[in-house]
């Protein structure tokens, strides 16, 4: 017959020496009990006999007054050793409702999950912490095999490790998955160890389980993070030189082409090289920013107005099979952060849902004011308590499966084949997202879509102008003195020529000395200071600084794409600053250098100008 659980709960609150100290007890009792009634018959059938058997004359040398007296000072004594085995037993009996509180409390509050086995898997005992972490009751538990609630890929081991303690005595340390009652995954670690009968086999197992699913997340996420830094320090730094490198490529090959006509047999092949320069420069911009070392040149905005910006580009991107639709809160507060950089976030999950979707679905943009409180910073520690402006990205695509997931964030995982993708683009979003202050979060299950969530915290203030793009320029409009500051010297030399070309005058500088060199000659006129940040000795920032403290209001642009705290602590761009984002165009360094000119002629402080 199975022991019911409480019989098992009360059980092993005793130890085998304490159940036979009650038994012999109670043995002793009785025994006692039954041989004092034994003598007492016997006194009384001697007393009576005579009067039974008037023949019974051997019996009447008998002295009865003695025999009574004795039998009552047994009666005595016997009733003394009842009184004293009673309290014997009283205070027995309360100790083992102590030890059964005791057991009780500890078995109901243990933050593990204790079971107890037989030797066949057969459930004798389950602590309440069950109900509680895994939310079954002990009726659903008795229900179901132990073994059914485990993760098939990790059943084997379990049953392993089990043999195991069942031959050897000992177990050891195990992790394992085990379904919750509502069908999520968690994480065990457990401890077995056996109980043995007399005769020294194993009868029982005592399994301690816990729960370790929150600590095999943050370990998860601190050895992702580790990642992460490590990639995006060397991606950052090789990215730093690459944009030099590229700056040259793009810009000789821009005036190239200006030279080379159209008809020239040569004309296809500076085409190709200027095509892979640009889609290099994307390549490096994107791990600038998987590197979080990107300027970014955050404003504050409505999440509400990047989405509908991008909502005709994306329309064109994801096709006529996805439906695209938009939830948007009327009511949002405002975020700080880097138009261009979010558009790409948004533009990046949209293709990764259109790519999840091969036969059509539903694409799904909202943005809702969200809190994240206390109780979330104890599932994720890193969350920092306060209100945030939530944007979900839904699609009922193909979904992805828990090892998917825990990797979508690394750089260049992809699981698109070759050709189809780098593996950079969530990558990116992560270390965009994180470098504006906030979170993103993944939820999907296969075959049962995806959605991603974007926490960017509230802001108080009006949105910034959105900037216009500017007017095309005509080269040559407001001309000027620029002393242009860069160490890499085929950047410079392109630099220079790009300028000169557009009409301004350039003094030239390698460095930071020869700079404040000019700067300090009082009837040298310069207009802007267009310098390089990351420089040997003086660095761009310190130079803008001399340079701004012997010309107080002296426009300053910086050409780098690369921030290594110098620009700013958290890669965020300070106010006063203009950012001209490595590599260049020819383009956008004349449009920037004008920008800077016109805004100084209109008397606007150069923080103003727009990038
Ligand atoms: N919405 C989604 N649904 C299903 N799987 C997704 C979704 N988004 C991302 N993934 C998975 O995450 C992987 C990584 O995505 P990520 O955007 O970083 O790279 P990629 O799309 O493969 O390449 P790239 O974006 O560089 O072109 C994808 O290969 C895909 O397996
Ligand atoms: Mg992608």
């Amino acid at each position: 017959m199975k022991k019911t659980q409480s019989e098992s709960a009360g059980i092993s609150g005793l130890n085998a020496a304490n159940w036979q100290h009650v038994e012999r007890r109670q043995w002793w009792l009785s025994s006692s009990g039954i041989a004092v009634s034994l003598i007492l018959t016997l006194g009384i059938v001697t007393l009576l006999l005579p009067a039974i058997l008037p023949d019974a004359k051997q019996f009447s040398y008998v002295d009865t007054s003695s025999a009574t007296r004795g039998l009552l000072a047994l009666i005595f004594v016997f009733d003394v050793y009842v009184i004293f085995q009673q309290v014997q037993i009283y205070r027995f009996r309360k100790q083992l409702a102590v030890r059964e509180e005791l057991f009780r409390l500890i078995s109901e509050n243990a933050v593990d999950m204790i079971a107890l086995v037989d030797v066949d898997g057969t459930r004798l005992y389950n602590s309440p912490s069950y109900q509680r972490i895994l939310g079954y009751s002990a009726e659903e538990l008795r229900g179901i095999s132990p073994i059914d609630q485990i993760h098939p890929d990790d059943r084997q081991k379990v049953i392993d490790a089990a043999k195991e303690a069942q031959t050897s005595g000992r177990g050891r340390r195990l992790e394992y998955r085990i379904r919750h009652r509502d069908g999520r995954w968690f994480t065990l670690e457990s401890t077995a160890s056996a109980v043995r009968n007399r005769e020294g086999a194993v009868e029982k197992l005592v399994i301690v389980n816990r729960d370790i699913t929150e600590r095999k997340h943050l370990e998860e996420q601190l050895h992702l993070s580790q990642r992460l830094e490590a990639v995006g320090r060397l991606s950052g730094g090789v990215a730093h030189d690459f944009n030099n490198l590229l700056g040259v490529i793009i810009g000789y090959g821009e005036a190239l082409q200006e030279r080379i006509p159209r008809d020239d047999p040569n004309r296809e092949a500076i085409d190709e090289i200027q095509k892979a320069g640009q889609r290099a420069a994307v390549l490096a911009r994107q791990l600038l920013a998987v590197s979080r070392k990107q300027v970014l040149e955050p404003r504050i905005l409505s999440l509400n107005s990047i989405a509908l910006d991008v909502e005709k580009v994306l329309r064109r991107t994801i096709g006529a099979d996805i439906q695209l639709e938009f939830n948007l809160a009327s009511h949002l507060g405002m975020v700080r952060a880097d138009r261009g950089q979010i558009e790409q976030v948004i533009m990046n999950l949209a293709i990764n849902a259109r790519d999840a979707m091969p036969n059509g679905g539903l694409l799904m943009i909202e943005t809702e004011p969200a809190e994240l409180d206390y109780a979330d910073s104890l599932i994720k520690p890193y969350v920092v308590p306060g209100r945030y402006i939530l944007l979900k990205v839904t699609d009922t695509g193909c979904g992805m499966d828990s090892d998917t997931q825990s990797r979508i964030f690394e750089p260049f995982f992809t699981t698109k084949e070759k050709g189809k993708g780098t593996g950079l683009g969530l990558a990116m979003a992560y270390g965009i997202v994180k470098q504006s202050g906030g979170y993103i979060w993944v939820d999907s299950e296969p075959g049962h879509g995806t959605t991603f969530k974007i926490f960017l915290p509230e802001v108080e203030g009006t949105p910034e102008d959105v900037q216009e793009s500017a007017p095309a320029f005509q080269i040559g409009q407001s001309r000027g003195v620029i002393l242009l500051v860069e160490d890499e010297s085929s950047l410079r030399k392109l630099t220079k020529r790009t300028l000169i070309k557009s009409g301004h005058t350039v003094l030239e500088a390698s460095n930071a000395d020869q700079a404040l060199y000019f700067a300090k000659q009082a009837d040298t006129r310069i207009d802007v200071l267009l310098t390089d940040v990351i420089m040997p000795g003086m660095n761009g920032r310190l130079l803008a600084e001399a340079v701004s403290s012997l010309r107080p209001g002296i426009p300053v642009i910086y050409m780098s794409g690369y921030d290594d705290g110098e620009l700013s602590t958290k890669g965020v761009l300070k106010p006063g600053m203009s950012i001209l984002r490595k590599p260049f165009s020819r383009d956008q360094l004349v449009q920037a250098v004008e920008d800077v000119l016109t805004a100084v002629t209109e008397g606007k402080a150069p923080s103003e100008v727009a990038q």
